[in-house]
């Protein structure tokens, strides 16, 4: 008997939406997978633009009501595009009809929200995933195999940083500008990027957090329903925090939607004992990489372009040399999941709810710090 497909339910049908229904129709694309992803019903708002959304991407079914796909017996796997307020009553509707969990992250917009999703999942046992997309970039798995391999040695130094520029006084108030919808600003936007690259290429727990500072410079912004009023950003639009990492490293971190100049740079720079590695996204396919053991005559940092065979997940896309962008860490991820479902390994780990709850605990550690003006472990964050 032909293997079913596996029945994917989307939530969001915008930026996400679109990124989301690429990844599932290109991993089956591109990958050869225990079963096939089927894009069975998309769910968002406005229903006319979710019909020609549907057509032009292949979904099956649409609909405005999200609880009737998590109703349908054929749907396999719920997946989250959806604002950072919705994440917990859609992923514990799904968890508790036994469907499994693609969401997006964070986790969710509070500790609350993402504790209380992090519980069902445990108490359903129903595989959970969440999208940190960038570590499926095939130089940030690399980074990741590397520091696993020892070729960095100890790590002394992590250096981590999301920049975008968009966000100036210019820029309406949108859901990402709205604490009761994004529960955060840069921080749950772009930092929680940042920590989770840093546990994943580190392989290391952040311990504490110190002298985090938040900072809302735009707090009146044009109101994208009646453009003639101002309403209030009630958002962080940047973040900093120094950490401790268990293993010993120091690490500053930085976010910011106020970077002008800046498109999309997220950025880290790993030093050990023995070598070290630096990324920016801005230049995706290169990992920089200085291996200190070399001899002194030709040390020196060399720029990996991570897209031959021998990377993770390059073999999947086109001869060596030709470049992968964003979507492609997308597709990755989406192929990652229909093998976890299988029961095989992905190339590189997948976070869980579980997992994506330790990093909503760094960002939780860094509201604290910044109000507070004080350090904070992360054994006083649960
Ligand atoms: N992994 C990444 O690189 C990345 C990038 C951008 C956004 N995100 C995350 O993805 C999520 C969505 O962000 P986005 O940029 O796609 O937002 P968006 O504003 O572009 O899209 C939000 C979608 O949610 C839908 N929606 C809103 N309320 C709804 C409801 N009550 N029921 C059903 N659908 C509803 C909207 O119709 C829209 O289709 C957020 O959690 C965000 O943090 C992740």
């Amino acid at each position: 008997m032909p293997t079913p497909p596996l029945n994917i339910a989307l939530f969001g049908s915008k930026f996400m939406g679109k990124a989301h229904s690429n990844a599932w129709l290109q991993a089956g694309h591109f990958f050869d997978l225990p079963r096939r992803p089927a894009l069975h019903t998309i769910a968002a708002r406005d229903a006319d633009y979710l019909e020609r959304f549907a057509k032009q991407w292949g979904w099956a079914g649409w609909t405005t009501d999200w609880r009737t796909a998590i109703s349908d017996p054929v749907v396999d796997l719920v997946d989250i595009g959806t604002p950072n307020h919705l994440h917990r009553e859609q992923a514990l509707a799904a968890l508790e009809a036994g469907l499994a969990v693609a969401c997006e992250k964070p986790l969710a917009g509070t500790i609350d929200d993402a504790r209380e999703m992090r519980d069902a999942a445990r108490r359903t046992g129903v595989p959970t995933f969440v999208w940190f997309n960038y570590r499926r970039a095939p130089a940030l798995a690399l980074a990741h195999q590397l520091v696993a391999e020892g070729r960095l040695g100890r790590i002394y130094h992590v250096r981590a940083a999301y920049l975008q520029g968009w966000g100036g006084p210019d820029t309406p108030l949108g859901w990402r500008f709205q604490k009761s919808r994004a529960g955060s600003g840069a921080l749950g936007d772009l930092m929680a990027h940042t920590i989770d690259l840093a546990r994943f290429v580190t392989g290391d727990e952040i311990a504490e957090v110190t002298g985090a500072i938040e900072e809302r410079f735009i707090k009146q912004r044009t109101r994208p329903d009646d453009p003639t009023k101002k309403g209030r950003s009630s958002v962080d639009d940047a973040v900093l925090f120094l950490a401790r990492f268990r293993g010993g490293a120091v690490g500053s971190f930085e976010s910011t939607r106020l970077a002008t100049g800046i498109k999309n740079s997220n950025r880290i720079e790993i030093h050990g004992e023995q070598g070290a590695v630096r990324f920016n996204f801005e230049r995706m396919n290169e990992l920089e990489f200085f291996d200190g053991n070399e001899p002194p005559r030709t040390q020196g940092w060399r720029t990996i372009q991570a897209m031959h065979e021998a990377h993770p997940y390059a073999a999947n896309w086109w001869p060596d040399g030709h470049w992968l962008g964003y979507e492609h860490t997308f597709a990755n991820q989406a192929a990652d999941i229909v093998v976890a479902l299988s029961g095989a390994d992905p190339i590189v780990p997948i976070p869980d709810f579980e997992d994506a709850f330790t990093t909503q605990r760094v960002m939780e550690a860094a509201v604290q710090s910044a109000r507070h003006r004080t350090s904070v472990k992360l054994s006083e964050v649960t």
